[in-house]
Formats: C-alpha cells, structure tokens, sequence
C-alpha cells in the first residue's frame, strides 16, 4: 500500500528540491508554530549535518533527506528517546520494503552489511525545562551511487540500493517510516514508555554483545555493549567487569 495512512506524522508535507539542511529548516518552521506532524523533505541538501558539527553528504535525488517537527509534552532529557524511535522506524522500513536486513548501531546510526546507510539526527530546543519542538532529522543513501563519495566516507557508508541489488522506491520507505514511527512515537506519549521502541532496537542492534569504545570529551573506554534500558540508554560492562549506563548525547560508539 503506498498511501500515507497516518494521524499526525506527515499531515504536512514542505517538499523541497535544495536546502541547506531540512534540520535548520524544520526549527525555523517549529518556532514560527509549525505544527506537530510536519515533515520537511529535500532532494538535495547543500549544508547537511551530522553530530557534533559534522557533514553529511546529501546528493541530489538518491537519498531520503528528511526532518519531522514534534511538540511533545516532555522533559528535555527525554528529547534522546525519540531518537530510538526513529532507529527502530527506520529500521523496520528498510527491512519491510528491501528484505536486507537492517540492523542499528546505538544510538543513531543504521547498518546494512557493516556499513552505515542512515544516520538520525536529533536536535530540540527548550526553555524551564519544557520543550518547545524536537526535530527528528532522518538520512537515508538509497540510490545514491557511493562511488562519488568522497574517499573517508566511501569507506564506512552503503546505500540501501548496493544491498537490495536493485533500485528501491524512496517514497515507499519514507512512507513505512512514517507510518512506523507514528505507532511508535504515539505509544512512546500515551503509554509514557519506551518499551515498544527499545524491544526493536535490542532485536535489531549491532551492538549489544559486542566490544565498543565509548569516546566522549574527557575519556574514551573499551567496553562491552550488554543491554539497553527501558529507557533507551546503553548499559556497557568495564573492564573492571562493572555494569555503566551510557547517556546518548554524550559519546560515539565505535565498534573495535
Ligand atoms: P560515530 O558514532 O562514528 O562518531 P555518528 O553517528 O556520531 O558517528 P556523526 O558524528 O553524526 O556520526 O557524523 C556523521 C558522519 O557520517 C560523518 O563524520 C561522515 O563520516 C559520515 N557521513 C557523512 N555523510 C554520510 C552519508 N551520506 N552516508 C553515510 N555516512 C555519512
Ligand atoms: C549522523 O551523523 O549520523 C546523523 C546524520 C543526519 C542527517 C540528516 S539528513 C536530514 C537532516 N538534515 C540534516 O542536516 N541532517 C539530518
């Protein structure tokens, strides 16, 4: 079925064909009271962002360059959880509409075959601990031919078409995604739990059971990926065999 079927995720659809970033747009369209729901989508993005001020290469035409604008009633620490969300949406779209098997690497990334095919980032602002909008900013390589990466990213990045084998309908896995995350996203506001979302990222993780390096500002530690709480964070054991909880905003995991 290639209809949108959805309540609030995508009731508004600014589709663009060049933009800086859909995340810059999607927070000037949320604080001029864009309404929840709202989904900005461009062909090309000419100023994409990663984390920590990083690029993210958008090309024209071959990728799903996307961010959706939410109002929930939270607490600005929670604004992270919705990035769980959309790892478990994202992943199960691929899965639906490809076959491959999309798995997730904590907390942002999605991975077919080792290699990175989507990242998610998530920004929100905030004032007394209320949140004004979280953006949820989606990529996806879908058809985009990797060759024409630049040499680093060509390295550790897929596109979904270079694991299906074929050409895959963007407007098919934007609209799974849609429809995924709506589920997920209503259950995650109504039932003021995680647990639908964290049960698919565990399902799917690439990480759990596995050594990581947790690098953040002033350490970096080998650790092993154990389990993931119900509220979506990391649970590593040191090499003191110590269980530590890991809080998305502050690390890269790296696989060792
Ligand atoms: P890590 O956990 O490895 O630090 P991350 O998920 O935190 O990664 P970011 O810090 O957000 O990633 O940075 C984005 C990174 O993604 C860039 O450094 C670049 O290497 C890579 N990248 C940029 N564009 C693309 C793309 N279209 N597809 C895959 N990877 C990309
Ligand atoms: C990551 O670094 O892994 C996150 C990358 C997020 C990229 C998407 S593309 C749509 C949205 N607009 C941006 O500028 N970034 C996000």
């Amino acid at each position: 079925q290639l209809d949108l079927d959805t309540k609030i995720i995508g009731k508004r659809i600014i589709h663009l064909n060049t933009i800086d970033s859909t995340n810059t747009m999607a927070k000037k369209i949320a604080a001029e009271d864009g309404e929840e729901g709202t989904i900005v989508i461009a062909e090309e993005q000419t100023e994409g962002r990663g984390r920590l001020g990083r690029k993210w290469v958008s090309p024209k035409g071959t990728g799903i360059w996307m961010s959706l604008i939410l109002k929930p009633s939270i607490e600005p620490t929670e604004a992270a959880k919705i990035t769980q969300i959309a790892a478990a949406a994202v992943a199960l779209a691929i899965r639906k509409v490809t076959g491959c098997e999309a798995g997730i690497k904590w907390p942002n990334d999605i991975i077919l075959e080792r290699k990175k095919v989507c990242g998610i980032l998530t920004e929100m602002s905030a004032e007394l601990n209320c949140v004004n909008y979280v953006i949820v900013g989606i990529g996806i390589n879908v058809n985009g031919d990797m060759e024409a990466f630049p040499e680093d990213i060509k390295k550790t990045a897929t596109s979904v078409k270079a694991s299906a084998g074929k050409t895959v309908s963007r407007k098919a896995i934007v609209l799974y995604i849609l429809r995924e995350f709506e589920r997920l996203y209503l259950d995650f506001i109504q039932s003021k739990s995680l647990q639908k979302s964290v049960e698919i990222c565990k399902k799917y993780s690439v990480t759990l059971g596995n050594p990581v390096k947790i690098i953040n500002r002033d350490r970096q530690i080998v650790a092993e990926a154990v389990d993931l709480t119900e509220e979506g964070e990391l649970v590593i054991r040191n090499q003191k065999g110590e269980l530590e909880k890991i809080i998305s905003g502050e690390v890269s995991v790296r696989g060792i």
